[in-house]
């Protein structure tokens, strides 16, 4: 039973130990950029980059439009950490691979996470384009990263998710958008395996539910974030409205498109929100 868990603190040693031998960076912010919005990096004075694939027990993504680079750099003068592309479980990555990277930003000494991530929006006068503030989730991925004996010496058994995304956080996200005049909502994001996307009843369902938008990210991440204690704030790119919403067939094409439209906006209000955490 302890084997387990002792593997998983023994392979997160294997990784600090290899990013120490690059970076004596102490970051507490640790920022986690989606399909397309690698375009903040350009934003960043970048000190230390970092190939997943040189990075033990990192895997290097599969996705088209998803780069793998640990990034360290200052933004605004604060130190910050980057994971630029992460792994998904529909890649058949397990679930303690997909969180892995995050909790090797909490071992670097990160206390705020940033995620992001393109999703599928059905709420209300929702358009391609507009952002969604994640304020709670539902996970419907079927699993859950922290299923399996517990390491303790990462957090406790049953973790809190009552405000699995920070409140203080989620406000400053809303001024910070309000202020830049850019169009967001507020809402349930629903976390799916994918790699499908929903068919329009799934969708019904998800609104029935009191989702807004739906992904194939963000959850795991954010309960491995929450058992660390990491305080979380997440952000959705609503790349195009889900089946049933949208009048066309849905397509990667479609999301990259849409990311790449907003990269600017996105890249600005990550900018802005970072110096007012
Ligand atoms: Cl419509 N669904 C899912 N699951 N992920 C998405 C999406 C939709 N649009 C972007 N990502």
């Amino acid at each position: 039973k302890l084997r387990e868990s002792k593997l998983v603190l023994n392979k997160l040693q294997e990784s600090m130990t290899y990013i120490r031998t690059k970076t004596s960076a102490k970051p507490k912010i640790g920022v986690v950029l989606g399909s397309g919005l690698g375009a903040f990096v350009k934003e960043v004075e970048v000190e230390t980059t970092i190939p997943y694939k040189d990075i033990p027990h990192f895997s290097p993504p599969t996705v088209e439009g998803h780069s793998g680079n640990l990034i360290f750099g200052k933004i605004n003068g604060q130190s910050i950490a980057i994971l630029q592309g992460r792994n998904h479980y529909y890649e058949g990555h397990s679930m303690e691979s997909v969180v892995f990277p995050t909790r090797t930003l909490a071992m670097l000494g990160v206390e705020t996470l940033i995620l992001t991530n393109s999703a599928g929006g059905f709420g209300e006068n929702m358009q391609a384009g507009d952002f969604m503030v994640i304020e709670d989730h539902i996970n419907l991925m079927g699993t859950n990263p922290l299923m399996g004996p517990n390491i303790k010496e990462l957090g406790p058994r049953f973790p809190d998710m009552t405000e699995a995304y920070d409140k203080r956080l989620i406000q400053i996200m809303e001024d910070v958008l309000m202020k830049q005049g850019t169009r967001y909502h507020k809402g349930v994001y629903c976390g799916v395996s994918g790699p499908t996307y929903e068919t329009p009843s799934e969708v019904r369902y998800l609104k029935l539910i009191g989702g807004k938008a739906v992904g194939m990210s963000t959850v795991p991440e954010t309960i491995a974030a929450n058992h660390l204690g990491l305080r979380v704030a997440a952000l959705s790119c609503i790349t195009n409205l889900a089946a049933g919403i949208s009048s066309q067939k849905l397509s990667h094409n479609e999301v990259t498109e849409t990311a790449k439209q907003v990269e600017m906006q996105f890249s600005s209000f990550l900018r802005e929100f970072i110096a007012h955490i």
